[in-house]
């Protein structure tokens, strides 16, 4: 065990708050405008769509209201699935039973941990057949309307390839890019190749509104009507006359100030992430049998959370607590919930299983320093000696 002096907690991704952050929020409690009529709001959304070059961006109360409302948008109701990889966080599951659409779990790629496009190629093919321009699966008489990939821990599969297999099968595409802002394929943002992308400002992400979303798509009337959606579907705010069943998912002033000032310092904080990301893979590699995710060269990801694979998972976790230092295992596969346990998992190998059981997340803040690093390597070394 490392000297008990050193042992002050490590988190495991915390805010990094250094910017503009207090004089905008102050700006918004001395003018009034704290709610969601204030001008941060267009300002952030704004922001967030120039960055990943996409033509509009609208907000959201968080990631997961986001993609509730593209599921929305896209008309998903409960005659259809919607197909979503089986290593990813629940809400891109929810969002889907949210519109009472049944998920189909799809198995991800054992060395990048992505939506494994094989095996979502063969099931289309095998399983599926084109009726009045819908995919239909025929073991359920059902609609698949939706392919969600997940950029998970930043890093994305072939988005190219995907789009084709899901135009030639006509499937809406809706990127989860909940953690990939940052993220690129062949220079092309995360987020910007389906119909719309999701991104998540919830505090352990890359940046942060404390809790929030965008939506980001270049399809000016999805624009127009998730915006509309958003905000509970007013169409006259004198008469207070509204035209459709809307939500309150619009992100306030107050928030989406502090989003301007983290949307300052997102290039910076990539940097940090990256350097971090390099440290690990410097100082782990041929540590054990540590194994790092893949990244595709196409692929320049945001190096959001740092995450390995090793057999001694529960030996690694076991040591970092005992030594203050916060690691996370990966997520339960979905197709392992109760609430998903019949629902269809399609898989060869299930190397979803394989990947909760031994892959693990250790810390990656922005102010890490490099003493921390060091300890962090030194305590996973020690399980190998
Ligand atoms: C992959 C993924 N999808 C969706 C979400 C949901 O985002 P939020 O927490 O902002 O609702 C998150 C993060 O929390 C996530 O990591």
């Amino acid at each position: 065990m490392i000297e008990e002096k050193k042992k002050t907690v490590i988190p495991l991704s915390i805010p990094h708050l250094n910017g503009n952050e207090w004089d905008y929020v102050k700006e918004c409690i001395e003018t009034g405008w704290v709610s969601s009529a204030g001008s941060y709001v267009t300002t952030f959304e704004n922001k967030v769509a120039e960055y990943a070059g996409s033509q509009y961006g609208i907000t959201a109360v968080n990631g997961t209201s986001g993609l509730h409302l593209a599921m929305h948008m896209l008309g998903v109701n409960e005659d259809d699935h919607v197909l979503v990889p089986n290593i990813t966080f629940i809400a891109s599951a929810n969002a889907a039973v949210y519109t009472n659409a049944e998920p189909i779990f799809l198995d991800v790629d054992p060395n990048t941990w992505q939506l494994d496009l094989d095996i979502l190629e063969s099931f289309l093919n095998e399983n599926t057949t084109q009726e009045d321009e819908q995919c239909i699966l025929e073991q359920t008489g059902m609609c698949i309307k939706v392919i969600m990939p997940v950029h998970v821990l930043g890093n994305m599969c072939d988005m190219p390839r995907l789009m084709e297999i899901a135009n030639k099968h006509n499937i809406h595409v809706v990127e989860d890019a909940s953690e990939s802002l940052g993220s690129y394929w062949k220079g092309q943002h995360s987020g910007t190749f389906g119909v719309m992308g999701v991104f998540s400002f919830n505090g352990n992400k890359i940046i942060t509104t404390g809790g929030g979303g965008v939506i980001v798509t270049n399809d000016e009337e999805h624009a127009k009507r998730a915006k509309h959606l958003s905000t509970q579907s007013k169409v006259d705010p004198e008469t207070y006359f509204h035209d459709e069943i809307g939500f309150n998912y619009r992100m306030v002033n107050v928030l989406a100030a502090i989003g301007v000032a983290q949307m300052e310092q997102l290039p910076g904080i990539i940097k940090k992430k990256k350097e971090i990301d390099a440290y690990y893979r410097e100082h782990l590699n041929g540590v054990g049998d540590i194994r790092f995710q893949k990244v595709e060269d196409n692929v320049d990801p945001n190096c959001w959370l740092f995450t390995f694979y090793s057999e001694k998972q529960k030996e690694i976790l076991a040591a970092l607590k005992e030594n203050k230092i916060i690691a996370r295992p990966f997520w339960t596969p979905m197709n392992q919930l109760p609430m998903f346990i019949e629902n269809i998992y399609v898989t060869k190998q299930d190397h979803s299983k394989d990947i909760h059981l031994n892959c693990l997340s250790i810390p990656s803040s922005v102010n890490l320093e490099e003493e921390q690093l060091k300890r962090v390597v030194e305590v996973i070394k020690q399980v190998f000696k």
